[in-house]
């Protein structure tokens, strides 16, 4: 390593608090410092050269080192560095709602712009909850989401969130976030055996409305596919029972498209791919390819209606950095480049021959499942694959930093 390159990653290691880092590990193996980035691949201080398998974090959908989206920040930002959009409007955030809106399926047309997921979910969360109090149902205030879901870290996104180790330092959490059955179909104790999904986790959300008071519940929140647990897919009909699951009981449907948004799954937006309509898209990352942070909830003029109507009231939220113009200049010029180069398409080409390749894994003794769709995909290992037995966290460490990750970066 040169002194240069050593002595960056020394600093980092005293200065910088790194996000779920083990700042003990890191300080006795040392802190990873990447420099720069080309298409699918990233190079360390040391001109190591790593394929960014998880693109950032399921973030740089158009790939690394677009000299087009530095430029588009570069112009945007010497016109008009920064504005609010509380009270005012520019033109980036104008045009992006729009062409956001014209993308959308259905009726989704109001854009309410974050700085990035965690905070889309939340902002969706509040606006389910204002609209229904000025509907005259103020006692819906509950959201449902399910098992082992992430959708982000700051309190009310984490009361939304459902694994069990990012919650518990915090607990307890705010009481009206409830947790349904996710649609693990390979650990399912429902229906694993049977010979098809008979959507009892797609009725558990009934059964939690109805236990919970329908007249309580707001809102349920739901990836298209959920990423933690492994690209659990939905079953076929899971999402045109949930829906209907909330229409029954008023409900409102918020997709949470973090991840499953821009091509993640060859769509504009994963409902797409399922064939639902959401009351509420919320999105982050790949708007941007994460060249600038940007994030937001996308409703409908249904749910605009009662700020609008009346009295005009007003939305009780705001994020000073929520629709940054330089974010929404980047997320312009990156969806020019996801229309000029087909990228969905190419996902969507790419499907059947990723799934072969991945299916060729499917008898070696260490693999236990194989899901995903698209550009999002997992392969489940296990210890035992008639048990299905987990490795613990400490063998995962082991598998993934001393044996798999040498060997894949072999490949690179
Ligand atoms: C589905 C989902 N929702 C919300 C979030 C939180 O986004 P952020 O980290 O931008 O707050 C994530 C992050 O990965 C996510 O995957």
């Amino acid at each position: 390593m040169s002194n240069d390159a050593r002595e960056l990653a020394s600093l980092g290691e005293r200065h910088l608090w790194g996000h779920f880092t083990n700042l003990s590990l890191m300080q006795r193996i040392g802190l990873p410092v990447i420099e720069r980035g080309e298409g699918a691949y990233v190079y360390d201080a040391q001109g190591k050269k790593y394929l960014d398998g998880l693109s950032g974090l399921f973030t740089v959908n158009v790939g690394h080192g677009r000299a087009e989206l530095g430029q588009a920040a570069a112009r945007q930002a010497e016109q008009l560095g920064y504005f609010p959009l509380w009270s005012f409007g520019h033109e980036p955030a104008i045009t992006l709602a729009q062409r956001l809106a014209a993308l959308a399926p259905g009726d989704l047309n109001r854009v309410f712009f974050t700085s990035g997921g965690g905070e889309a979910v939340e902002s969706a969360w509040k606006i389910a909850v204002q609209y229904f109090a000025k509907i005259g149902q103020p006692e819906r205030r509950k959201v449902i989401s399910r098992n082992f879901a992430y959708h982000g870290t700051t309190l009310g996104a984490l009361s939304i969130s459902g694994i069990p180790a990012m919650r518990e330092p915090f607990e307890p959490l705010f009481p009206w976030a409830v947790k349904v059955m996710n649609t693990n179909r390979y650990r399912c104790a429902s229906c694993e055996k049977a010979p098809a999904c008979t959507l009892d986790c797609a009725d558990d959300i009934e059964r939690k409305i109805i236990a919970e008071g329908p007249e309580t519940v707001a809102a349920v929140v739901l990836e298209p596919m959920q990423n933690t647990g492994g690209a659990l897919t939905p079953p076929e009909g899971y999402f045109a029972r949930v829906r209907e699951i909330c229409n029954k009981y008023g409900v409102l449907l918020v997709s949470d498209e973090v991840i499953c948004a821009f091509g993640r799954l060859g769509e504009w937006f994963g409902c797409q791919r399922y064939g639902y309509q959401p009351d509420m898209i919320t999105f982050a990352k790949g708007v941007t390819s994460g060249y600038a942070p940007l994030g937001g909830v996308i409703a409908s003029d249904r749910l605009a209606a009662p700020f609008i109507e009346g009295d005009g009231s007003v939305l009780m939220h705001g994020l000073t950095f929520g629709g940054h113009p330089v974010s929404c200049a980047v997320a312009l010029a990156n969806l020019d480049v996801m229309e000029r180069e087909d990228i969905l398409g190419n996902v969507r080409r790419n499907e059947a021959y990723f799934g072969e390749v991945m299916e060729g894994l499917r008898d070696l003794p260490l693999v236990g499942d194989l899901r995903g769709a698209g550009y999002f995909r997992v392969v489940e290992l296990v210890k035992d694959k008639a048990t299905k037995e987990s490795f613990t966290p400490e063998e995962c460490n082991w598998l993934l930093r001393d044996v798999l990750s040498p060997r894949i970066s072999r490949l690179v």
